[in-house]
Formats: C-alpha cells, sequence, structure tokens
C-alpha cells in the first residue's frame, strides 16, 4: 500500500495501484488495508468498514471493466503516465463516469481534488483527462467496440485461448465471465435440511433460487453475517460447481480420505459434512490452514466422535515429508491453476495472470499428480479438479498422465450442461455456476 487513506476512491485507487503496478492480488491488497484500518478512519462520517465496502466495489468495477477503461486512458494520454500511481485515479475516476456511479460533477471534481492532495503538480493533468473523456465520450466508446480487449475486457492472451478451445461458445463464455458471480449457499445436512433452511431464508427476507439438492442461489448477495444461522454452521458459501467435488469423490464413511490442496476447506468440510471420515487435509500455506480448522470449526465438523481430521501443512508433491505409508482409499487434488473459470469472483486475476503462469501452473499440476498417484490404493480414486478452463490444466493434463500411468483410467462424470468426455467433465461458467474441470481417475 502506498499511504493511509480516508475516502473511498483514495482507498480504491491504491487497491487498483497495488494490483497493477505491484502484482498484489486484490484479495491479499484488501487484508493489507482491513490490516492498517486504523487508517481509515472517516473525515465524511462514514465507518472505516463502510469506507472499505465502497473502495472494494470500485476496486473490483475497475477490474471486471480495466480493458475498456485502460483503452480509454490510453486513447487520452500521449505519454506515459507520470507519476504512474495517478493511473490508479485514473482508472478510478473513469470507471465512476463510465458507469454512472455518481453525478458526473462528484466524479469529475473528487478525483481531481484526491489525485492532486497527492500530486498537486498533476492537478490540471489529471482535469484534462476527465474532462475529455466526457468530452469524447460518444467516440471512445465506439472505438471501444472495435478493439477486442477493450469490448470484451480479457486481456489478448486469453481471448485468443477462450476463441481457440472454445471456438462455438467463446463469446457466451467470456459474457458469464464478465458477469456479477451469484452467491450461492451450502446447506450443511448436519445442522439443518434445505426446506428449514429455506424457510428462514424466506422469514429473514432473502429471496433465492434452489440449483442443487444442497445449494441455494440468493437474488441478491448479502453479507454472511445476515445470513440465518451462518456463526452456528447451517450454511456454507460456495458456488454451485464447486459443490459437485464432494459427492464426486465418491467417499462413504470411514474411508481414508486425503484433501491434498485443502485450503481454505470448501471442500474439506462438504467431505465431513457427507460421510465420517479419516481424513487428512493438507495445504503448503499454513496460513490458509488456519481457515480449515475455523470454517470446521463453525460448521461443528472439527471434532466428530466418528470421523479423524488432520490438517498438515506441507507440499503435497513431497509425500516423504508427511505421508505415514497407510494407503488412501480416496484423494481430492484440487489443484493450484490460473483460475480462469472463477475471473467473475477475481477479475483481478485476468489482468495479474500472464500465458507463461498457465505453463508453470500446467507442470506443477502434473508434479502433483505424479506425486501422489502412488499413495492411492488399487480400486482407490482420485479426483482431479481444477477451476480453469484451459485444457492445457484440464483434458490435456488427463490425456498425458493417462498415457505415463497404465493402472489408471477415467471414470465417467455425467453433469448436467457440462463438456463431458473420456478425459473428464468441463463445467462451463454460465448463471448458476462458476468454470470448473473433474475427472475421476479409478486406479485399477
Ligand atoms: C484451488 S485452492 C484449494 C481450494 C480448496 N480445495 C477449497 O475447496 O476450499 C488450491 C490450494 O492449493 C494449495 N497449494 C498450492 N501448491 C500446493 C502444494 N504443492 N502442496 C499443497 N498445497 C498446495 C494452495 O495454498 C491453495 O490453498
Amino acid at each position: 500500500m502506498h499511504l493511509p487513506a480516508t475516502s473511498p476512491r483514495l482507498l480504491a485507487a491504491n487497491l487498483v495501484n497495488a494490483v497493477l503496478l505491484d502484482g498484489y492480488s486484490l484479495t491479499a491488497s484488501l487484508a493489507n488495508l482491513r490490516a492498517a484500518s486504523t487508517d481509515l478512519s472517516t473525515v465524511d462520517g462514514r465507518s472505516a468498514s463502510q469506507n472499505l465496502a465502497a473502495a472494494q466495489n470500485l476496486a473490483y468495477g475497475v477490474f471486471r471493466e480495466a480493458g475498456r477503461l485502460r483503452f480509454f486512458l490510453a486513447q487520452l494520454t500521449e505519454r506515459p503516465i507520470s507519476p504512474v500511481e495517478l493511473n490508479g485515479h485514473l482508472l478510478v475516476g473513469l470507471h465512476e463516469l463510465d458507469a454512472g456511479l455518481s453525478p458526473a460533477y462528484a466524479a469529475v471534481n473528487e478525483t481531481v481534488d484526491i489525485a492532486a492532495r497527492r500530486y498537486p503538480r498533476a492537478r490540471a493533468f489529471v482535469n484534462a483527462v476527465m474532462r475529455n473523456f466526457q468530452r469524447r465520450r460518444t467516440e471512445l466508446d465506439l472505438a471501444a467496440r472495435k478493439h477486442p480487449e477493450a469490448r470484451w475486457n480479457f486481456p489478448p492472451w486469453w481471448l485468443e485461448r477462450l476463441q481457440d478451445e472454445y471456438p462455438a461458445n467463446w463469446e457466451n463464455i467470456v459474457n458469464a465471465l464478465n458477469t456479477h458471480p451469484p452467491m450461492t449457499l451450502r446447506i450443511n445436512p448436519r445442522q439443518t435440511t434445505l426446506n428449514d433452511y429455506r424457510a428462514q431464508l424466506d422469514a429473514s427476507g432473502h429471496p433465492h433460487r434452489l440449483a442443487g439438492a444442497t445449494a441455494l442461489i440468493l437474488e441478491t448477495p448479502v453479507p454472511v453475517a445476515e445470513l440465518p444461522g451462518f456463526a452456528e454452521g447451517w450454511v456454507s458459501v460456495q458456488d454451485f460447481g464447486a459443490q459437485m467435488a464432494a459427492p464426486l469423490l465418491d467417499a462413504t464413511s470411514s474411508m481414508r480420505v486425503l484433501d491434498a490442496c485443502a485450503a481454505p476447506g470448501g471442500k474439506t468440510s462438504h467431505l465431513l459434512e457427507i460421510a465420517n471420515l479419516d481424513l487428512v487435509a493438507l495445504d503448503s500455506d499454513a496460513n490458509r490452514l488456519v481457515r480449515v480448522q475455523e470454517n470446521l470449526d463453525r460448521l461443528g465438523l472439527a471434532k466428530q466422535p466418528d470421523a479423524s481430521i488432520r490438517l498438515l501443512a506441507n507440499d503435497a508433491g513431497k509425500p516423504s515429508l508427511w505421508w505415514d505409508e497407510k494407503p488412501f482409499d480416496r484423494i481430492l487434488l484440487d489443484a493450484p491453476c490460473t483460475a480462469s473459470g472463477v475471473v467473475r469472483r477475481h477479475p483481478d486475476g485476468k489482468w495479474l495472470k500472464r500465458a507463461e503462469d498457465m505453463q508453470h501452473l500446467a507442470r506443477e499440476q502434473s508434479r502433483l499428480l505424479e506425486a501422489l498417484w502412488p499413495l492411492l490404493r488399487p480400486g482407490g480414486k482420485m479426483l482431479y479438479a481444477t477451476c480453469s478452463l484451459f485444457k492445457a490444466e484440464n483434458s490435456e493434463q488427463i490425456a498425458a498422465f493417462l498415457a505415463r500411468h497404465t493402472d489408471a483410467c477415467v471414470e465417467p462424470i455425467e453433469i448436467a450442461g457440462a463438456v463431458s468426455g473420456q478425459l473428464g467433465a468441463q463445467i462451463i461458467p454460465g448463471l448458476n455456476t462458476d468454470g470448473f474441470f473433474y475427472a475421476r481417475l479409478l486406479k485399477t
């Protein structure tokens, strides 16, 4: 973070710069801001958390539209912007004007004032960019429609890859990835039932629809603290596509199960809601593993009498460091990936990831698959999962794995609306679900 800040516009500019200039994820940048919450005290009557929520909304908006906004900025400026931190201020200001979030005079004046408070000599420049945008808006809007990155709000390499891999429906996919994601709940059957919880939602004024056996989609997202019984563990927030992982693993009570990339524990907790397992939840990130424990505690799953749960912070690719040599009946490998299927939840990811990152991640996925396969007993099953749409991380990964292992075969998976084949099932992002890939490997 650059400076302590008080106004949402200034905070949002900091967040945008932290991502685009410093390479932090928006989640990490928000966590940094929250950690510095004493700096967020307000100057205009809003609480620190209200300021932060408003800044978060602005920053998310900028990243959803960053292709378009950066195109505008490039058209409105003749040379590289200096100091570079003005980029954040201008992108937030242009987003406000473009999306009509506040009266135009307020967006222009406050963008200029806030930027000039930090960079007094930039006042005239910022003012000129904002006012030129107002003047040239129609012309720029038309030009943006002819520029792929501005039109679709995706970097060229993503667009090219999606066009190449999904020639018939890439536009639908891109449109789905540009929408606001639904807020989907997963009922905890150990605490409540679907019908009882729906009645609770109705009584507390939260319109919703049914998406799957345990999945409810809220008409309007709300902070989790407003959900009935959230603190008591009646529900979790989890995308419908992600909710398919635990049932697909096909684990039944008393099985020995490895959740190899477990944090923050969305799928770990779902597995334990379904069956009493002897479960090892592993993650290389000890800090994220704390969230697994918090989720298990909240959901009342941490101390079930008929289950055993161990959380381990270690590298799934190096079993000699943590494995007790007892084979597993089931392994869930929810591998690190580009997260290309969930960018509507993390729109900063589009602008942070590079094409080379995908090659690196594909190598890591293959390392994890190789390291974990020997830990599965014959007759056991491994569910390989990603939240990606790219074949290099999904079907191509599985094809290469099958070519290396004659004792592996893919069990068919039927998921409504998914593209299913001999190498797994690709869930296409849409109204009710993000994009996921699942392949269930059986050890013969
Ligand atoms: C897609 S997320 C997992 C999400 C989780 N399964 C859930 O449903 O909440 C991938 C996780 O893999 C972890 N990870 C990355 N490399 C790893 C490795 N070599 N060994 C173990 N965990 C790893 C990351 O820290 C991250 O928490």
